[in-house]
């Protein structure tokens, strides 16, 4: 949620920072600003709306040759907690003198008392963040030395931060520090640059350092100084980034989503690779770093996430009971820490996130440790806060995924939770050759879901059918009916269109007073266990007038029979079969989305990751 961007080195600060900001617009979009110093004088830009009206702004107001010279700065992209997205609530925000610009990823929890105690000192406020609290408590210990008074400040801050802060005073360096809220330091020649997310840092350079919680630290053009907050230094490694700026572009798609889709295969492969022991019928999962004897001893798996990562866990509690014959549950991570779960050190919680660092899901994972349970990331962010506290866990080496609409973390998510379950299934009544089938199964992943996007002009056909419509129903059975959800959410957050996600036999109790004449409701009908009674439900819905789109498996034709309109995934595995599923569905809801005119990569209201409750 928000993005910053830092840079202090040797070429023109504003149109690195304004890049930078284009390539977090994806973690917010409502606001942007940037801050950088001249003759002794802080000065900032900032527009409401997106990096666009800021880069126009700054491109009228700042003429190139007067600030060619300028090198140092620190920018924001906003996603609106604290205040509406106005240029005054936007950031960076000025202490009281006007010395200290601060940009600011989180919330200060405790800013109310802070304001009221700064307030009754003299400070007066201009915006209604908790993020100008915390410029002005920084101006507000300042003695001449930035570090001292960022430290000192932090101290009294209750809630989570990502900063960066400058002084006109002291105009060779950038303060950053984290707690909850991620930082990266991009090491350049000569050069440093600072974000909340690599992808900002890329077209620098690819070593990296990631900040961890309460590290501060000091960077210059050549320089980077980490303490703690009690300024005792600390150590941090150099990281090498694994993807380059191609990764974070749209190569010719339309949008990110689209092209995401379209990776599919490939990001599929790449979180399969190496992963299948087709000679054990098993998984080499190394990630998950145990024994099987060890593995042998876990009595329960609890799969927590958020949104879309919440069904891919719910898709995995199906395969875990199935190929594992092991209880497993999902949680919703929201509420796992306040409901004080009954967790025991036989159980295996999984921690499911793309970004790593969904702040509920973090919150679920520090209670799942704190009750001992044995605690696994599922993360696509190398280095995120989620892979990082976990310890142990697995990437999804998915890629970067830029369009808030989460599509290949989600399908790499599900492919490694299967294999995940065939590991587990191993160490207990799965045989050999029920493993070498799967193994198989999964294999064959990235081909299926290569034929659905061949199919791409038939449902953008299709798509044309629908997209008028304000609502839409999605149901299934088995480990189609957290597909059906994950459809409906796909669609609703990308087209603004109602849409709901039901077990198709929960429609009849209540959902389907709804229907009317010509109400779209899509069937997940692959031919898998309990498609007859998914067909039934669909009779139902015709009777009421509904416009039938079935999900079918290719020439099952007394599914095709039963539908308005069809989309065909090939036969497969009915675990394996919730991936091409899947794949067809978000191609639905992009060509709706795109028909009614919607901003794709960036729905209102939304951003990438939530990295506040
Ligand atoms: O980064 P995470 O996987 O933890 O994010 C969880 C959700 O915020 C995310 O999946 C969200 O639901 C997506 N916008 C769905 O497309």
């Amino acid at each position: 949620m928000c993005g910053i961007v830092g840079y202090i080195g040797k070429a023109a600060a504003p149109p690195i920072l304004i890049n930078g900001l284009r390539r977090l617009e994806y973690r917010g979009y409502d606001s942007a600003g940037l801050a950088i110093i001249e003759e002794g004088k802080i000065i900032v830009a900032k527009a409401p709306g997106k990096v666009q009206s800021l880069s126009n702004k700054t491109r009228d107001e700042w003429p190139q040759e007067r600030f060619a010279n300028i090198s140092l700065g620190i920018a924001h992209t906003r996603w609106a907690t604290h205040g509406p997205p106005t240029e005054v609530n936007a950031h960076p925000h000025l202490d009281q003198a006007g010395n200290i610009a601060l940009v600011h990823n989180g919330i200060i929890e405790n800013y109310r008392s802070l304001r009221s105690k700064l307030e009754a000192k003299g400070h007066h406020f201009l915006s209604e963040t908790d993020t100008e609290v915390l410029s002005h408590l920084i101006g507000d210990r300042y003695k001449g030395d930035l570090f001292q008074a960022v430290c000192d400040a932090l101290h009294l801050i209750e809630g989570t931060f990502g900063i960066a802060v400058i002084a006109a005073s002291e105009p060779n360096k950038i303060i950053v520090a984290r707690r909850g809220s991620p930082i990266v330091i991009g090491i350049g020649e000569g050069e440093t640059i600072i974000a909340s997310d690599a992808s900002a840092i890329l077209a620098h350079t690819q070593r990296v350092i990631y900040l961890d919680d309460n590290d501060i630290a000091i960077i210059t053009a050549d320089g980077i100084d980490i303490r703690d907050l009690h300024n005792i230094p600390v150590n941090r490694e150099i990281s090498e980034l694994e993807f380059d700026t191609g990764a974070a572009e749209k190569a010719g798609f339309a949008h990110f989503m689209l092209k995401e889709i379209h990776e599919q295969p490939d990001s599929l492969r790449n979180a399969i690779r190496g992963r299948l022991d087709f000679n054990l019928g098993s998984s080499v999962l190394s990630g998950m770093g145990s024994s099987p004897r060890d593995l042998a001893e876990i009595n329960r798996v609890v799969l927590i996430g958020c949104g879309t990562s919440l069904h891919s866990g719910l898709i995995g509690e199906y395969a875990f009971e199935d190929l594992a014959d092991i209880h497993a549950e999902v949680q919703q991570a929201a509420e796992f820490r306040y409901r004080n779960p009954i967790i025991s050190r036989s159980d295996l919680v999984i921690a499911i996130s793309q970004s790593g660092e969904t702040a509920d899901t973090l919150a679920a994972v520090r209670e799942a440790n704190q009750k001992g349970a044995f605690v696994m990331g599922l993360c696509n962010v190398v280095g995120s806060t989620i892979a990082r506290e976990t310890g142990r866990g697995i990437y999804l080496h998915a890629g970067p995924e830029i369009s808030v609409a989460s599509t290949k973390a989600f399908t790499c998510q599900v492919a490694v939770l299967l294999m995940m379950a065939l590991k587990m299934g191993r160490s207990r009544r799965y045989s050999r050759q029920e493993g070498m089938d799967f193994a198989r199964a999964i294999e064959a992943i990235p081909a299926l879901v290569a034929q659905v996007i061949e199919q791409d002009h038939h449902i953008a056909q299709i798509a044309e059918l629908y997209y008028q419509n304000e609502h839409a129903f999605f149901i299934g059975r088995g480990p189609m009916y957290p597909v059906a959800l994950e459809g409906a959410l796909k669609l609703k957050e990308i087209s603004y269109i109602h849409a709901e996600g039901y077990h198709a036999a929960e429609l009849k109790h209540g959902p389907i007073a709804l229907l009317q004449k010509g109400t779209p409701v899509i069937a997940l009908a692959n031919d898998i266990p309990g498609k007859d009674k998914t067909l039934g439900n669909v009779e139902e819905c015709r009777a009421r007038g509904a416009r039938i789109l079935g999900i079918i498996t290719s020439g099952d034709h007394e599914a095709a029979a039963a539908m308005d309109d069809v989309i065909e995934i090939p036969a497969c595995h009915p675990l394996v079969a919730t991936v091409p599923t899947a794949v067809a569905l978000q191609l639905f809801a992009y060509h709706i989305a795109r028909l009614r005119g919607c901003e794709i990569d960036q729905p209102r209201n939304l951003a990438k990751s939530v990295t506040v409750e």
